[in-house]
């Protein structure tokens, strides 16, 4: 029997994960989900692109600062000036700071797009590495757009940089455009053609186009790779990246035939999902494999039976293992304070005193109201309660006439930066009424791109969400409410994603809006 390698997990939820069209992150959310990842126990935490604004470097910094197990790494291209920048923000995590930088290799991004001939890209990488080595050993290069690079040149890339002194190199499958044996077989080059490949530890980023980005990592370590780039939920641009949890799971499910191990404490993987999804507002589909809603469900009459008489009949893998309590305590009016923040700490919520008093009180007044409160419910609680950004634009009150009588109508009172205002308005229906009213008052003009409302959990007393989806100044964001009135919900949505569009809008500019 062969030894059990491990393999490190590289997380970038926080960073090739929040270039996810509607999933950025200000700084306290990013931290969130950082200490989940601590919790997680992942090897190195990508926080950000440190130059790319003002935000993305104070998020790296904070992290670097609090953040105490994982490495963390800060990306930037292959210059001093973003190398510089990096190392200010990551230097506050000492020897556990990376410095990781990137410059495209293939022909086609060489060309067109850096519009340098391929010596020149080798003097930047090798330059860069060694500018990078003169702030700390820890150093990781990426080849970006590797698969469509040619194999001596990406092989005489590596080895230069190897000797510039990058202690991990990367392999990115940038467009998510390999197949799992093609991959394989180029990292299997690598291992067998770079002299010194053994300096350094061959890492894989690969992107999900295809839907082959975790096929693409697990072929890549049995060719040799040592690291996997991924992110929670599988977010990132485009289709996304490799998924941390279905990596991870593949991994540790057959390890019968996969000799390998990774330093992940998969308990607390569910928990990270569903933190993730409830400050990103992206929801994770029902069948994704490992953290959907339906990857543990058992609907068909034959496998449920199998399941009763031996869960390994139709079960490959446990759902406490990855954190999934299946004997969920229903919570009620009768619930008190240990139950709910037992309910909570399980859900991975470890909040500070005062956030579990705000929570407590809200979980009250919606259990006066409705008979059993399900995790659900919980988690809509936290997000409209806790995970908020700065409101600058707050709801007070509203009231809405509608039917099959009169036009529908909309009063709605808000607080625009301290000041009360209010306006009646008549629309097609009471939810347009009442985003036209929020239109006039804020005076923004934002384009919506997606309305969805349904119920949290069942029964006509159950909680509403409303998931709202706009465009504004340049800035896509999606914006959650949660109430027992769908059209409140509506417009706590659409007044969290017109506060999300000011946070973003002020992050990039850096000015006072
Ligand atoms: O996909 C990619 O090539 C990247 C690199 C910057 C690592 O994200
Ligand atoms: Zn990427």
């Amino acid at each position: 029997m062969s030894k059990i390698k491990t393999i490190k997990i590289f997380d970038t939820t926080l960073r090739d994960g929040e270039q996810s069209p509607g999933a950025s992150m200000n700084i306290e959310e990013k931290l969130r989900i950082a200490s989940q990842l601590e919790k997680l126990n992942v090897d190195v935490i990508e926080a950000g692109f440190p130059i790319a604004s003002d935000g993305d470097f104070e998020a790296v910094k904070k992290i670097a600062q609090m953040i105490k197990g994982p490495e963390i790494a800060g990306l930037c291209r292959a210059n001093i000036m973003d190398i510089d920048r990096a190392w200010n923000a990551l230097k506050y995590a000492g020897e556990r700071g990376r410095i990781h930088t990137f410059i495209a290799t293939s022909d086609i991004h060489m060309e067109r797009k850096l519009q340098m001939k391929p010596a020149k890209v080798m003097e930047a990488a090798v330059k860069a590495v060694k500018h990078a080595v003169s702030y700390t050993p820890n150093v990781e290069f990426s080849c970006e757009d590797a698969v469509r690079t040619r194999l001596d040149f990406l092989a005489e890339m590596i080895e230069a940089v190897i000797d510039a002194g990058a202690t991990t190199v990367n392999i990115p499958d940038t467009v998510g455009y390999s197949i799992p044996f093609e991959f394989y077989n180029i990292i299997k080059h690598l291992m067998d053609n770079v002299s010194n490949i053994d300096k350094a530890v061959v890492s894989v980023h690969c992107h999900n186009d295809l839907g082959l980005a975790v096929a693409n990592s697990l072929a890549a370590i049995q060719a040799g790779a040592q690291q996997i780039e991924c992110t929670i939920n599988g977010i990132g641009e485009r289709a996304g990246n490799c998924s941390l949890e279905e990596v991870v799971m593949a991994l540790r499910t057959r390890r019968n035939i996969l000799p390998y191990e990774t330093n992940i404490r998969t308990e607390h993987i569910y928990p990270a999902s569903r933190l993730l999804s409830t400050v990103t507002g992206i929801v994770v589909q029902p069948n994704k494999a490992i953290v959907g809603a339906n990857a543990f469900a058992h609907e068909a009459g034959i496998h449920q039976h199998g399941v009763l008489m031996d869960k390994e009949t139709y079960e490959i893998m446990t759902p406490e293992s990855i954190g999934l309590n299946t004997n969920k305590l229903v919570l009620g009016k009768h619930s008190g304070r240990h139950a709910f923040i037992a309910r909570l700490k399980e859900l991975g919520y470890d909040l500070p005193k005062e956030d579990i008093e705000r929570a407590f009180v809200r979980f009250k007044s919606l259990a006066d109201r409705k008979k059993e409160i399900f995790d659900e419910d919980l988690d809509a609680i936290i997000a409209d309660e806790i995970i908020r950004i700065p409101e600058t634009v707050k709801l007070k009150q509203m009231n809405v006439s509608s039917g099959s009588f009169a036009a529908p109508t909309a009063t709605v009172e808000l607080e625009v930066r301290g000041k009360l205002k209010k306006a009646a308005v008549m629309g097609d229906g009471p939810v347009d009424a009442t985003f036209k009213a929020i239109k006039k008052l804020t005076r923004m003009d934002p384009h919506l791109i997606n309305f969805s409302i349904g119920a949290i959990t069942g029964g006509t007393d159950a909680l509403g969400e409303c998931t709202v989806r706009l465009e504004h100044e340049g800035h896509e964001v999606l914006g959650q409410g949660a109430h027992s009135d769908i059209i409140v919900a509506s417009a706590k949505a659409y007044i969290n994603a017109l506060n999300k569009a000011l946070n973003a809008s002020e992050r990039s500019s850096n000015v006072e809006i």
